[in-house]
């Protein structure tokens, strides 16, 4: 309720005050991130930001104001812990308001269709019930404190493949049951502000002017009263997209709804609609506290001292997320004092986020070696890099001066920044976005002489020079790449002879135009070569020392926005790394960090495995409290480890399966069956199912029982399991619980996640979970009764640690059939 002294005024009344130009004002961003305000009537700017895993604020992709990093989506679907998404979603309410946004774009509810998918990293799993769970936590947490969620990306935008206009073709079953049930979770039970349509189409018509989708669906069955923004660049009409219920283009100013205003004039269906979309940014504003508490969108702050709470949050996170996929004779945890090498190419660099619009400048990237340092003491850690893992070339961290000049070369403004790489998201006074040039210099310290690597890769036209001598010419040699969202180009390299000491570089950059946002970027990077000897050195380390931690994976360049996943091979000599330091030290630890699935041809001899994933900006810390026994690893997989690619649901091996797609189109021709769904159907074993992750402790589930054996249609029913410690150590363990419709009319999964929850217990101590079930966890989508059916008949209750462990069985009756239709 608006307290007695608020400004917020009745949005009827200011909606009637304004002209039709001031409503279409609203409709489209003013720049990358807020929009219009209407000073005559004190509507203010909102300011919205990205993304998942922390609010990156205004400023650029890369080496804007600092922020804190938060584990990626991957990472916080392994704490399968709805509690814990909450406070996340608490803490980066308070890092958006420091940031001037009242909007988070947040949180990615898309699910992992295949293990290739590039943004998979920044969901939380292949599993629609789980997702939904943790996003409808992540909501709630967000908006108690006053910040807008942004459920995204509404919907079937599965893979990065033509991502701006493939067309998601999805059985209506598998529409319902997976891919649309964590929008419909987190808009009902989260109470959602604001949605983000995809880029892509679905079923042919673009998400962002869907009136199926957004109308019907979204609001007519969901009763959803937020706003609709279209994702970036994902605005591909005036009036239609907002007939069928977009309200904001983003980012602004108006691309595709340019001539609004004339079809708005002329239109009578197209001004109530324009009304209602004004009306629907005009709530957001009032929900957000922004009318009453305007934001100062120009004042970021970074606090990273003042917040020891959030860094706290965020290294518990990291360590509930990270999984302990091994643990052969106990390796883990490793004993206080312990000797350890700590070897591989992401043992010194902090791999604390994905790539794409989900990064951001962290506070600090704690790196599993400083992390361990901290831990164990610098005398009982030592270091190799044994291999690289680099898929472009790393960015230097050095000062970077910055000379802008007019299309006539006439020199407009300077600027320093920091780093090798710039996104251009706003420019200093002077520089015309469209025509400008720039030139970039900075100094390359060369420790020794040698042959070094250099790579350009650029949303428009570069050089580079060295010591004025040009090395890489990437305007002539332009062509189109993976970078920068699709948008760059492919990383050009060149190796030159450098002697010892400083190097003046300098990159000429002009844009060239084109793309579905306009973006100017380009990115140095620059390697000393790897001593040739790199491998041997690390394995001598690793016999010297009593453990070996091998920190092996991906980084953002791997896993990110606007390309999909490689493959699932350890990039690089990661494999070979692995197989020579764990047959020279039989006590090696794997840290693996990646976003999602890989494969492990060492499976088989090394002792002990954990999956780290990206978690944020403590992610040494979380990693040595788990790896020494400080924090119970408290994950377990969102999603299922195939053995071989092949096993992947959309692999062409399988059967009449599609991926990524032919002619515009993506026939999602599984259906329903994706992640565990496929594996029990196909009868090939994963590498590790879903669910699965251990603990230092052992536990025992005991006394199983339903509240009821028999329900009526429209009833619910309570599962309770007892869960008891046996061992030595508090620990974590999560309760899964599974539903299997026993006797069915249309064809179903084998099973499927209906609820789960966590509990952690002292060593001895039991606990009781109980967890609800409703008609919703018995039904699916009847396609042709446009209605959710439960089948009267037997069901099993299926309970259990993982989706193979499953070894407790309840029946259950449903004594009449349930069914509830929709539209
Ligand atoms: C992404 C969105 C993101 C937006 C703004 C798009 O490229 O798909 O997830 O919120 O950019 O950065």
């Amino acid at each position: 309720m608006p307290k007695a002294d608020t400004r917020t005024p009745d949005l009827d009344r200011l909606l009637d005050q304004m002209t039709l130009e001031e409503q279409v004002s609203l409709l489209a961003g003013a720049d990358f991130w807020r929009t219009v305000p209407v000073p005559r009537l004190n509507i203010p700017s909102l300011k919205v930001t990205d993304g998942p895993a922390g609010a990156r604020g205004g400023g650029p992709l890369v080496g804007g104001k600092k922020t804190a990093a938060f584990p990626v989506g991957i990472s916080l679907g392994s704490t399968w812990n709805a509690e814990l998404l909450r406070e996340v979603g608490q803490h980066l309410a308070r890092e958006a308001q420091d940031k001037g946004a009242g909007v988070l774009l947040a949180p990615t509810m898309n699910l992992f269709r295949s293990t290739l998918n590039g943004r998979n990293f920044e969901s939380y799993s292949e599993d629609p019930f789980l997702t939904g769970t943790l996003g409808t936590a992540y909501v709630r947490g967000l908006q108690s404190r006053g910040v807008a969620a942004t459920v995204k990306h509404y919907v079937g935008n599965e893979s990065e493949y033509e991502r701006n206009t493939i067309s998601s073709d999805i059985p209506e079953r598998a529409l319902r049951e997976l891919y649309l049930l964590p929008f419909e979770m987190t808009v009902k039970r989260g109470g959602a502000w604001a949605i983000m349509t995809g880029y892509n189409r679905l079923g042919g018509t673009y998400c962002s002017e869907n009136p199926r989708l957004i109308k019907e669906i979204l609001r007519g069955e969901w009763g959803f009263g937020g706003l609709v923004v279209s994702d970036w660049g994902g605005t591909h009409s005036a009036g239609e997209s907002v007939r069928a219920g977009l309200d904001l283009e983003m980012p602004g100013p108006a691309r595709a709804r340019g001539a609004l205003l004339e079809e708005a004039q002329n239109d009578e269906a197209t001004r109530r609609a324009v009304r209602e979309a004004a009306r629907n940014v005009l709530r957001l504003i009032e929900r957000t506290g922004t009318f009453d508490r305007p934001r100062d969108v120009r004042d970021e702050s970074e606090r990273d001292e003042e917040y020891a709470d959030t860094r706290a949050l965020i290294r518990r996170a990291g360590a509930e997320g990270t999984v302990l996929l091994k643990n052969e004779g106990g390796l883990l945890p490793l004993p206080a004092g312990a000797r350890v090498a700590v070897i591989g190419p992401n043992a010194a660099t902090g791999q604390v986020m994905g790539g794409g619009s989900a990064q951001m400048n962290a506070h600090r990237r704690v790196s599993p070696l400083d992390g361990l340092r901290a831990a164990l003491g610098e005398e009982n850690v030592t270091h190799a890099v044994g291999c690289d893992n680099d898929r472009f070339l790393p960015t230097l961290d050095v000062p970077l001066h910055l000379e802008y000049f007019g299309a006539d070369g006439e020199p407009v403004a300077t600027e320093e920044r920091r780093g090798s790489e710039i996104m251009w998201f706003s420019f200093p006074t002077g520089v015309n976005p469209a025509s400008f040039r720039a030139r970039l210099s900075l100094t390359l310290s060369v420790p020794a002489d040698g042959e070094y690597e250099l790579s350009l890769a650029s949303a428009g036209l570069t050089r580079l020079l060295v010591d004025g001598r040009e090395v890489i010419d990437n305007r002539t040699n332009w062509q189109p790449g993976d970078t920068y969202f699709g948008m760059g180009s492919a990383e050009l390299r060149a190796s030159i002879v450098l002697g010892a000491g400083e190097h003046a570089a300098t990159v000429e950059f002009e844009p060239h135009g084109g793309g579905f946002v306009p973006l100017n970027a380009v990115r140095l990077g620059f390697r000393a070569p790897l001593s040739p000897t790199a491998l041997e050195d690390a394995v001598r380390l690793a016999r010297e020392a009593d453990y070996a931690v091998v920190c092996v994976g991906t980084n953002g360049d791997w896993e990110t926005e606007g390309v999909d996943r490689w493959g699932l091979d350890l990039p690089g000599r990661q494999d070979e790394l692995v197989r020579a330091v764990t047959a020279a030290n039989p006590r090696t630890v794997i840290l693996l960090q990646t976003g999602g699935p890989v494969l492990m041809p060492w499976l088989g001899e090394v002792p002990a495995l954990l999956q780290g994933w990206f978690p944020g900006q403590e992610a040494g810390h979380a990693f040595a409290d788990v790896l020494l026994g400080h924090a119970d690893p408290g994950g377990r997989l969102p999603q299922t480890f195939p053995a071989r690619l092949e096993d992947d649901p959309t692999h062409p091996e399988t059967p009449d399966v599609q991926y990524p797609g032919e002619n515009g189109h993506v026939e999602y021709r599984e259906g329903l069956f994706i992640g565990y769904r496929h594996v029990d159907r196909a009868g090939r074993a994963p590498l590790f199912p879903f669910g699965h992750g251990l603990s230092y402790t052992t536990f025992e589930l005991e006394d199983a029982r339903l509240n009821a054996e028999r329900i009526a249609p429209g009833g619910k029913v309570r599962v309770s399991v007892r869960v008891r410690n046996t061992g030595e150590r508090a620990g974590q363990q999560v309760v899964q619980v599974y539903v299997r419709d026993a006797e069915t009319t249309l064809e179903r999964p084998a099973k499927e996640l209906k609820a789960f929850g966590k509990v952690t217990l002292g060593p001895g101590e039991s606990g009781e979970v109980t967890l609800p079930l409703d008609m919703r966890s018995l039904a699916y989508f009847d396609d042709a009764r446009n209605a959710w059916v439960a089948d009267a008949g037997e069901f099993d209750v299926l309970i259990g640690t993982s989706s193979a462990d499953l070894p407790m069985r309840l029946p259950l009756t449903l004594t009449g059939e349930w069914s509830e239709s929709v539209g």
